[in-house]
């Protein structure tokens, strides 16, 4: 059978790697010479979007702008949902039609502060399905992906889950987000709380959803969830992780319900039972969805 998005897969991989060595150099750059980061300074002015903690370089922008223009030559008709498009103004409704959901730089504030964890993430998705998912985790120089129905790979090896069942005996990922309305912050403490003393082995969080979410795949954690997140932040890594062999739901409700990519909520986790007791523990609040006008 002729598989047809192998060929705009390959392409993503490659864009994310280019991409990737972009945002990089900027980093690493920080990190190493101070002198060099001076004289940078006004490329890597940082900027701010829904509020004073929600960052956007110049990188971030450009970056986006280096996947999008490569993606148009080569598939003209397909359509884009990108962080920075989106932020600028562009429409985030996900339609049938194929389409590049991208996040440039995920992990913009480690990007800015030099904490060694950023991605590019590049979902596509058809009928509003995710059909292959890339997220390019560029200083530890990991590249992970995945195709519908044909399995997660880190660098070409395969991946799977832990088959850790008890919740008891697990590391939870999850982030705090960029909202500081004291109201919002209490609910992901009070979240925070509930899953801690289940108790759990620990919780982490990377900065990047979709590094944490690559996490699940790998096995090193059992679940990650997050409240607030955008559908470029997790398209990729949903698809990770359902074909490293784990579950995806919203947390709306009590049995949670499918992972929605627009609601801006997700628990991605190594197994239902997991998943489950997560969606039980928090507190599933609504912000505004990705396609609300
Ligand atoms: C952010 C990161 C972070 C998560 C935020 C995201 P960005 O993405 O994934 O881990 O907590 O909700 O917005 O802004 O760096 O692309």
């Amino acid at each position: 059978m002729v598989d047809v998005w192998q060929t705009a897969m390959d392409h993503a991989v490659g864009a994310a790697r280019r991409a990737g060595q972009v945002c990089c150099s900027g980093a690493l750059i920080r990190c190493v010479d101070q002198v060099v980061r001076e004289a940078l300074q006004d490329d890597r002015k940082v900027m701010t979007k829904s509020s004073s903690v929600d960052l956007v370089t110049q990188t971030d922008q450009k970056v986006e702008q280096l996947i999008i223009q490569s993606v148009k030559e080569k598939f003209p008709t397909h359509r884009f949902i990108g962080e920075e498009s989106v932020a600028a103004g562009e429409s985030c409704v996900l339609t049938d039609a194929p389409t590049w959901i991208i996040d440039p730089i995920d992990g913009t504030t480690n990007f800015v502060h030099a904490f060694p964890f950023v991605a590019v993430s590049i979902g596509f998705s058809v009928n509003k399905q995710v059909e292959f998912g890339v997220v390019f985790s560029c200083l530890e120089d990991k590249m992970f992906t995945a195709r519908r129905g044909k399995g997660a790979f880190c660098d070409g090896e395969p991946l799977q889950v832990s088959d850790q069942e008890d919740i008891k005996q697990s590391i939870i990922a999850t982030e705090f987000g960029s909202s500081r309305d004291p109201e919002a912050v209490d609910r992901i403490f009070s979240s925070l709380r509930n899953v801690l003393c289940i108790p759990v082995h620990g919780v982490r969080g990377a900065g990047t959803a979709a590094i944490n979410m690559c996490l699940v795949a790998s096995g090193c954690v059992e679940a990650y969830y997050e409240i607030g997140i955008h559908v470029w932040d997790i398209a990729a890594g949903s698809l990770i992780v359902s074909e490293a062999g784990g579950v995806l739901m919203d947390v709306d409700g009590k049995d949670g319900g499918p992972l929605d990519l627009m609601s801006r909520r997700i628990v991605a986790a190594n197994s239902r039972t997991i998943a489950e007791r997560i969606v039980r523990e928090i507190d599933a609040f609504g912000p505004p969805r990705d396609d609300e006008p």
